[in-house]
């Protein structure tokens, strides 16, 4: 009997906000390829209900904000696997506001989640995969850190800040010899519950842009799983500090890319 191997046979992945949308999505494909996959989410009743649908897949509640709770969960997951292959840093959180609008606390709250998160997961993931000579880390941005927005003045910084920390690991491992890549992701609009959020409160504020959404292109969440996949393989092993593009030219279309 032949088995087939997945492009992420065996190796052990750590992915964040696992319990819904974008990381869910990319848990269950790099499942699928042959990953072991912890799935850590701050959500544990969601997170532990969708880890059960997943082959193999473990659930551990973690708050991405603190550095102790990234310490132990590195140093568990190579305590139990022996190994930590790929980190997707995919926790996320979004507040629609202009900076006229963005208080000191909702500064800090989506900066904690993303900068925070993202800054402390490539610390210690770097640590283990750099002892280990190899590993890839995919950090979660959007076009929003490439184009900004009138309405998402924190979001759109604490993305940016993900954008250069990502290169600034992957410039440190190249020059270094540690043999980790470190590319960011950067989505346009994608169907999750995160996006139905927004266009609710979009929807209730502002009708007429509401309406206007409704005729963009919006992408699926396996659109990103499946970057996500080819940026853990090693099929990419020659992708280091890259930002991969995924919204079908909204960032380089001077108006919007209508759905067809
Ligand atoms: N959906 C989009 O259109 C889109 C586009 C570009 C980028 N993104 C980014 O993709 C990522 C995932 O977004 P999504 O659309 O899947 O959203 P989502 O809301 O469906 O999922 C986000 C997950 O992150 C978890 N989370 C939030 N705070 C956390 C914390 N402190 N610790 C651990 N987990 C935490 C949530 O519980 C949730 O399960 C986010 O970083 C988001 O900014 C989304």
């Amino acid at each position: 009997m032949t088995t087939t191997r997945g492009r992420v046979q065996d190796k052990v992945a750590i992915i964040t906000g696992a319990a819904s949308g974008l990381g869910l999505a990319t848990s269950q494909r790099l499942a699928e390829e042959g990953a072991r996959v912890v799935m850590a989410d701050i959500n544990a009743e969601l997170g532990a209900a969708a880890a059960a649908g997943i082959p193999g897949a473990q659930f551990v509640v973690m708050d991405v904000t603190r550095e102790q709770n990234w310490i132990d969960l590195v140093d568990s997951t190579v305590a139990s696997h022996g190994r930590l292959d790929i980190l997707c840093n995919f926790a996320g959180i979004v507040r629609l506001a202009s900076i006229e609008e963005t208080s000191e606390e909702m500064w800090r709250q989506i900066n904690a989640v993303g900068t925070d998160g993202t800054f402390f997961g490539c610390k210690h993931a770097l640590r283990v995969m750099k002892a280990a000579g190899s590993g890839s880390i995919i950090n979660m941005c959007s076009t929003a850190s490439i184009q900004g927005g009138p309405n998402i003045f924190a979001y759109a910084a604490s993305k940016s800040a993900i954008r250069g920390m990502t290169k600034s690991v992957a410039c440190l491992s190249a020059q270094q010899g540690y043999g980790v890549r470190c590319n960011s992701v950067h989505p346009g609009n994608m169907a999750t519950p995160m996006l139905r959020e927004v266009y609710e409160i979009v929807r209730e504020h502002d009708p007429a842009s509401a309406e206007a959404m409704d005729k963009l292109w919006v992408g699926e969440p396996l659109d990103v799983a499946n970057m996500a996949l080819f940026l853990a393989s090693d099929e990419s092993r020659a992708i280091n500090g890259a930002e991969m593009v995924i919204d079908n030219t909204t960032t380089i279309t001077e108006g919007s890319v209508p759905k067809h």
